[in-house]
């Protein structure tokens, strides 16, 4: 019976988000697997274990990056671990939209600026609105849409993120999102499984630090051609990427109407299962493939 972990994190009593998490593990149990759902840092877990370690929903790790990048080195040197941790580290920076835009894969154009980096009068675009969020983030936290005559505003956000240790991202706002919304493609075990569309997240004149709705009007989509080549152009430039369990790319289309990568998800993507329940099997099959693959 293999025995699988499924790696969470603990919210402090209030319940998991995560609603793919029970899903999942009774999908697992019910194919005969020992399946066990189990916060990343809860002490004294024996990961050598399970034969798989698949970090689920590992949320917290944006504010503890050092501490869970090191637990995922121990875990991954004592069991199978995925995805691997190469990957998940060289995932956690968003400054890999460099490697992808390098390796000739369309991405929003980004420029960063790293604490130490003050604006110049060039890095805040002058025309047409633009976003700055952190480089390393989830839930669209920090994040923000300016007009060209809010870059005070900006310019105190890109040093609050600084202030938090934090290298800015600034993109041009890409405004077909408001019409085309933005598509997330799921692959697991090296097939798309599904793939879900939402609304824009970034209305103008919300703070950067007010909540946003991370998924606002998620839909089941049926990505086109083009979604599906860059998708997998991107996981084909991903530096180890032969050894990734799942991946999920986010798309937007840029000016021209060609998809580009917003986000490339590797180290604990929602899946979505409740609006997706139909992808369930393949899911739990590819993880338990895995689970038994023989090492190496
Ligand atoms: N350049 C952009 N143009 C238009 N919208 C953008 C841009 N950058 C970010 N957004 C909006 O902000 C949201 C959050 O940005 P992004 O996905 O890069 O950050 P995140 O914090 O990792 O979010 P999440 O974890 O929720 O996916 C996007 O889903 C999108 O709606
Ligand atoms: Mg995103």
């Amino acid at each position: 019976m293999p025995r699988i972990a499924l790696a969470t994190y603990d919210p402090e009593g209030a319940p998991n988000r995560d609603r793919d998490l029970p899903v999942l593990v009774d999908a697992l149990r019910d194919a005969g697997a020992d399946a066990q759902a189990l916060p990343w840092d809860a002490p004294d877990v024996d990961w050598a274990a399970f034969d798989l370690v698949v970090m689920r929903s590992t949320w917290d790790y944006t504010w503890r990056t050092a501490e869970f990048l090191a637990w995922a080195e121990r875990c991954g040197k004592l069991t199978r671990l995925a995805n691997p941790v190469d990957v998940v580290r060289w995932n956690t920076d968003k400054r890999y939209l460099g490697d992808l835009a390098a390796a000739g894969v369309p991405v929003v154009p980004t420029r960063y600026l790293a604490p130490g980096d003050t604006p110049a009068a060039d890095d805040l675009p002058a025309a047409g609105d633009f976003v700055v969020k952190p480089a390393y983030g989830a839930g669209a936290r920090l994040a923000a849409r300016y007009t060209p005559a809010e870059r005070q505003t900006a310019v105190a956000q890109v040093a609050r993120l600084h202030a938090e240790g934090l290298t800015a991202m600034v993109q041009p706002y890409l405004t077909r999102i408001d019409v085309s919304g933005e598509r997330a493609l799921q692959f697991y075990g090296g097939r798309l499984v599904h793939a879900s569309r939402k609304r824009a997240v970034l209305s103008p004149g919300t703070p950067y630090d007010a909540d946003k709705v991370a998924h606002p009007d998620l839909r089941p989509w049926t990505p086109s051609t083009a979604e599906r080549a860059v998708a997998e152009r991107a996981l084909a430039a991903v530096p180890g990427g032969a050894g990734l369990l799942y991946a999920r790319v986010d798309l937007v289309d840029g000016d021209d109407g060609d998809p580009r990568v917003m986000e490339l998800e590797l180290v604990e993507p929602n899946l979505f299962l409740w609006l997706h329940p139909q992808s369930v099997p393949a899911v739990a099959h590819a993880i338990l493939t895995a689970a038994v693959a023989p090492a190496g």
